[in-house]
């Protein structure tokens, strides 16, 4: 067997196209590795949105140099939206670099990688596909599911264009994969992998079917959510990421009607000032927020929200930030992923010329996670003395003689007690750590004698 390493950086949409590269693979007699050393094909799958992620990677490349040039059939890969972006460029720039394949060239890795192994040619594909294939994610077996977890994805790209971010360069024009296949890969994950939960993955998931090119009478996300609660044996449905504008009183009512649509959203608002807001691009005002994550938590008493935060976005004024400060500190969200605003080459925000300084990007950024971290901690300790139904995820990763679960809202509960993966179980929470809960299982007979 020929083994194949994958090394995936960025996001979920990210990790769930290298587990399908592997899969991909497969019939070419490759198989998975999770040592470099050994393998025959490395594959970096690669994300650009902040800048970091980009030097991550080349320094990644530099390391490889010495691996790719042990063994002259050895193949160095690079795919994801570093790929997309740097196409020709990266192979020119990288000597010892076999084949740099875009976002849309997933599907024609197999052939790319014989061709390199007949031929011994170095390729660069970075095409789009047609923009109306829908077909881009045919439902496979899945070469394994861990755990009783699984991501699905459902869209791909994105039209929004926030004016800082490089996704939709990367990763093209949105596309809504059909409901019914979805619905037939959720079913078929329960049925033959033992899936309890899915996440539904896109990078504005809560406007499938919404925005452009939807097909007349296609299904909302709502209606999706109201198709996925029917399948026997799904205990959660989880997805990332929600876009504030697209809560609307259908989504309201299905947060309200379904319960095992899990008890959390993660809900980006990159910042509390109206102009930041407008500048980005993001077509909601601080206001529109506010006002529907409220529907939202009226829907769904002990809802839990998360967001994504942008500080030091050009022309962020230390009044800006103040707001922006404000509204996490009034949204109490279970807790936030934070960033330094970070220049993408070909955005539109490149293009303002009152970028915030360094030194003042990185105090925001302090200040506004001295502050998070405290919110986070009050709301794990509020959580003590409570019972929660947890999902069993598995052993807890430390010790093997401890379980670790989540609650619906997405907290994580390290606890003892005997359960199978899968499990939906009652534990009271016993103590808050920094970013998880400890507890006690309580057994079915205790429960209910109680
Ligand atoms: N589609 C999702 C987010 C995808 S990127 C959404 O719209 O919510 C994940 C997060 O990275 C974003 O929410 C944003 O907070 C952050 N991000 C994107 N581009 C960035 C940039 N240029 N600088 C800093 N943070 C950025
Ligand atoms: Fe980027 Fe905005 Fe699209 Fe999210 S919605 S991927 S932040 S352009
Ligand atoms: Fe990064 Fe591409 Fe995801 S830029 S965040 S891997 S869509």
């Amino acid at each position: 067997m020929a083994k194949l390493h994958v090394v995936t950086y960025g996001c979920q949409m990210n990790a769930h196209d290298s587990d399908r590269m592997v899969e991909l693979m497969a019939p070419l007699g490759f198989e998975a590795t999770k040592n470099k050393d050994e393998a025959d094909l490395i594959v970096l799958n690669t994300c650009s949105v902040r800048e970091k992620a980009d030097q991550k990677m080349l320094s990644e490349l530099g390391r490889l140099r010495e691996w790719r040039a042990e063994h002259p059939t050895r193949i160095l890969a690079v795919g994801g939206c570093v790929a997309q972006g740097m196409g020709q460029g990266l192979l020119d720039k990288v000597p010892f670099l076999d084949l740099v394949f875009g976002t849309d060239q997933l599907a024609a890795l197999p052939d790319m990688v014989r061709r390199i192994q007949q031929d011994n040619v170095r390729v660069a594909a970075v095409d789009w596909r047609d923009a109306d294939e829908f077909d881009f994610l045919p439902i496979r077996p899945r070469s394994k599911v861990e755990g009783c977890h699984a991501f699905v994805k459902i869209m791909k790209g994105c039209n929004q264009f926030c004016t800082y971010c490089i996704v939709p360069y990367v990763k093209g024009r949105e596309l809504c994969r059909p409901a019914d296949e979805i619905v037939d890969e959720v079913a078929m994950l329960v049925e033959r992998y033992g899936v309890r939960e899915v996440t539904l993955l896109g990078q504005t998931v809560t406007s499938y079917n919404v925005r452009h090119n939807a097909r007349p009478g296609a299904p909302r996300f709502s209606e999706l959510l109201y198709r996925l609660h029917e399948i026997q044996g799904l205990h959660r449905i989880r997805f990332m990421t929600g876009y504030p504008k697209d809560v609307e009183p259908d989504l309201v009512a299905a947060f309200r009607d379904l319960p095992r649509v899990a008890g959390h959203i993660h809900m980006p608002v990159q910042s509390g000032s109206d102009p930041i807001l407008k500048r980005m691009n993001r077509g909601y005002t601080r206001a529109l927020y506010t006002e529907r994550m409220a529907d939202l938590r009226a829907a769904r008493p002990g809802l839990a929200l998360t967001s994504d935060v942008i500080v030091g976005f050009p022309g962020e004024t230390e009044a800006d930030f103040e707001a922006t400060m404000d509204l996490v500190r009034t949204m109490r969200f279970d807790s936030i992923f934070s960033f330094s605003y970070s220049e993408r080459p070909g955005t539109r925000a490149t293009r303002f010329h009152d970028s915030v300084p360094h030194e003042d990007r990185r105090r925001r950024l302090r200040t506004l996670n001295e502050m998070q971290e405290e919110i986070t901690r009050e709301i794990l300790q509020s959580r003590v003395g409570n019972r929660e139904e947890v999902l069993v995820l598995g052993p807890s990763t430390r010790d093997p003689n401890i379980l670790c679960g989540r609650t619906s809202e997405h907290r994580m509960v390290n606890f003892r007690g005997v359960a199978n993966v899968g499990d939906l179980k009652h534990v009271d929470i016993t103590e808050a750590r920094p970013h998880s809960l400890r507890g006690q299982m309580i057994s079915d007979a205790q429960r209910l004698s109680a």
